[in-house]
């Protein structure tokens, strides 16, 4: 497989490529106001989740080129509360209830104490304390009303999601994962993912994917379980295609179209990830090696 993994904003990056050339576009932005990965100015960071909703949505559009005619996009996209920020982070912790080493070292770099939402004007609507924003839902909707097709909301949910300390709300335990398409014919491979149904025939999966959150040790925090991206690249690309991701973390994506016979374009702006995303995929590589001899 040929593979094109670079450090950089994927919107310069993005002008190396070919018009017309991407098969599957499959990614996890940064969420409104959850994270630092980057510092200043990045997407995320912006000052309202409607500023948020359409600088994302114009990401998108600039990468619109780029994608075959036939092509799909899936984008997984979680939800901020207004008003928390920089709260859960102070009891972050692994599986067991335990604060990790790793998960000191990553708070101290990639997070901060201070809120990470700026201060909005309270107008009694949709900013107050507390307000589930659905911003996935307004982001779905920003992409309609651009032009974009919308498949399937497809809820992914984690079974092994840990208790969350709130005792006035439910835990939350999915997360979005919409798919689009940019014209009414497009390549998609059901007969790849359907599941054994109760008269013994293969039956379609339906559009809640329950798969466990998949924790890995280095820098990053929100890394895909490879298993969510197996099943879209199996029915989104063919075999040989193009997948790409730009917004690459710990190169996930990467890995999961090399072991299902997919071509890689994954863009990355944080130098520490890429270096991770490289690591993962040689050690990756070498446990393939070592299977098959
Ligand atoms: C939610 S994480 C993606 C995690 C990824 N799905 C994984 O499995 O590790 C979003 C990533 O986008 C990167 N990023 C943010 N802005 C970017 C940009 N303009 N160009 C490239 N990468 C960017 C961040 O550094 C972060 O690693």
């Amino acid at each position: 497989m040929q593979h094109i993994i670079m450090n950089g904003d994927t919107l310069e990056l993005i002008k190396q490529i070919e018009p017309e050339s991407i098969d599957l576009l499959v990614t996890s932005p940064p969420y409104w106001a959850k994270r630092v990965y980057n510092g200043e100015g990045e997407i995320g960071s912006e000052e309202t989740p409607e500023t948020y909703i359409s600088r994302l949505a114009d990401f998108f559009d600039e990468l619109k080129p780029y994608l075959k005619p036939t092509a799909n996009v899936f984008i997984n996209l979680g939800d901020t509360y207004f008003g928390s920020g920089a709260g859960a982070w102070k009891k972050y912790v692994d599986e067991d209830g335990n604060t990790t080493q790793t998960q000191k070292d990553r708070k101290e770099k990639y997070f901060t104490t201070t809120p990470l939402q700026p201060k909005i004007k309270q107008n009694g609507k949709l900013y107050q304390n507390k307000q589930l924003l659905l911003i996935p839902s307004r982001f779905a909707i920003e992409m309609q009303d651009r032009g974009w097709i919308l498949r399937n909301d497809i809820i992914w949910q984690k079974p092994n999601r840990i208790p969350a300390s709130v005792t006035d709300r439910l835990n939350n335990t999915y997360e979005h994962v919409f798919h689009f398409v940019l014209h009414r014919k497009y390549f998609y491979n059901l007969d790849a993912i359907k599941i054994p149904g109760t008269n013994g025939k293969p039956k379609n999966p339906g559009d809640v994917w329950a798969i466990n959150t998949q924790p890995l040790s280095g820098p990053h925090t929100a890394s895909f379980p490879e298993k969510l991206i197996e099943q879209i690249v199996l029915c989104g690309s063919p075999a040989n295609g193009i997948v790409f991701d730009p917004f690459l973390g710990t190169g996930t994506t990467w890995i999961v179209s090399e072991r299902l016979g997919r071509n890689c374009i994954g863009f990355e702006i944080n130098n520490d990830f890429i270096s991770f995303a490289k690591e993962r995929y040689e050690k990756s590589q070498q446990m393939n090696c070592s299977k098959v001899s």
